[in-house]
């Protein structure tokens, strides 16, 4: 049996960034930010951290689902921005929740870290090992920029989302995925470089580096792509989806993907606007925005896309 959405949550730091204050750190402006990415403020951590944020979102889909930790056997977390090395954020989710029952495991799968958890939780369903999994986008990217460059530090936000999911009858029609190497440069970001007392000169950290052009291109050709296959194995069109909840990295990018699926831009919800893009965070968080908005009904069919840093994607059509 398939895995079913039962719950949301989502949790956001508490300070905002604006874009006008943005132009104080790096050359740039409000409507350079605005007309080219939708971006207008975003949230950055202070005192939270990547599992602090993943543990409310985590608390506030448990309460939307209406289950309790002891329920859950599978927690799953996409993130890139762990605060640990090790234990892994999902391992200390299940510390923080007391979810004593469950198999806790991160993925890296950067913006399409959410698709994937939602693919591998839909296969421990239909082979029998999980009933009930958490499911977390979270992400404290502000620790991975460099603050002056302003290619990339403008673009991201720290924030996470949460789903519950529970086999069920119907839910999850089809999920496509998957990733290119090849071209994964186009988004790197270093993690801790070797730098043993057997190295004579040791490399500095490096920051988040991204080829704007090459991952734009890259997303406005694959996401449509992966959408049609995806309800090509639905065998569901286009026209009969509710809502494409998207990856929120750009607002041209969204409108693109609407284009070619000739589909109407209000059918794709966004908040970007507000908090810019939090990678593996955004579609979980996103579609809690539409669940709390009562935008959902039973029965409605909605697509779920991410896509980023690997390169990977994912896109899912469910039955909510
Ligand atoms: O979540 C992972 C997936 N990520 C994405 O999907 C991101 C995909 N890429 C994009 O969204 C866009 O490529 C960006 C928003 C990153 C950049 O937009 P663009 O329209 O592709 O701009 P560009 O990189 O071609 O840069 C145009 C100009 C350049 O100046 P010159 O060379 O024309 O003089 C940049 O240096 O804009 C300049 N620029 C800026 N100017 C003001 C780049 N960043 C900024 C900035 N403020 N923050």
């Amino acid at each position: 049996m398939p895995a079913r959405i039962i719950g949301t949550g989502s949790c956001f730091p508490e300070k905002t960034v604006s874009n006008r204050e943005l132009e104080n750190l790096v050359e740039t402006t409000d409507e350079w930010i605005r007309s080219r990415t939708g971006i207008e403020t975003r949230h950055i951590c202070v005192g939270e951290t990547t599992t602090s944020l993943a543990v409310e979102a985590s608390k506030n889909a448990m309460e939307n689902a209406g289950i309790e930790a002891k329920d859950i056997d599978l927690i799953i977390v996409g993130t890139v921005s762990g605060d640990m090395c090790f234990p892994s954020t999902a391992c200390q989710i299940q510390d923080a929740l007391c979810a004593v029952n469950a198999t806790a495991f991160d993925i890296n799968a950067a913006c399409a870290g959410f698709l994937f958890g939602l693919t591998i939780a839909d296969n421990y369903m239909k082979s029998g090992m999980a009933r009930t999994a958490l499911i977390v986008g979270a992400e404290t990217l502000s620790k991975m920029m460099d603050w002056n460059d302003r290619n990339t530090c403008v673009l991201f936000g720290d924030g996470a989302g949460a789903a519950v999911v529970r086999m069920d009858k119907e839910g999850l029609n089809s999920i496509v995925q998957g990733s290119d190497g090849v071209r994964g440069r186009a988004l790197i970001c270093q993690n801790r470089p070797v730098n043993n007392p057997f190295i004579k000169n040791g490399t500095e950290l490096d920051y988040t580096h991204m080829d704007g052009q090459s991952v734009y291109k890259f997303a406005v050709k694959t996401v449509p792509e992966a959408i049609t296959e995806a309800l090509c194995r639905a065998e569901t069109e286009a026209d009969g989806i509710k809502y494409f909840v998207l990856h929120q990295a750009n607002i041209r990018i969204i409108e693109a993907v609407a284009k070619k699926m000739k589909q109407p831009i209000e059918k794709f919800p966004t908040n970007l606007r507000k908090c810019g893009n939090i990678s593996a965070g955004s579609v979980p968080a996103l579609l809690d925005l539409i669940n709390r908005q009562g935008k959902l009904n039973r029965g409605d069919k909605i697509v779920l896309a991410g896509f980023g840093a690997g390169l990977t994607w994912g896109a899912a059509v469910l039955t909510w």
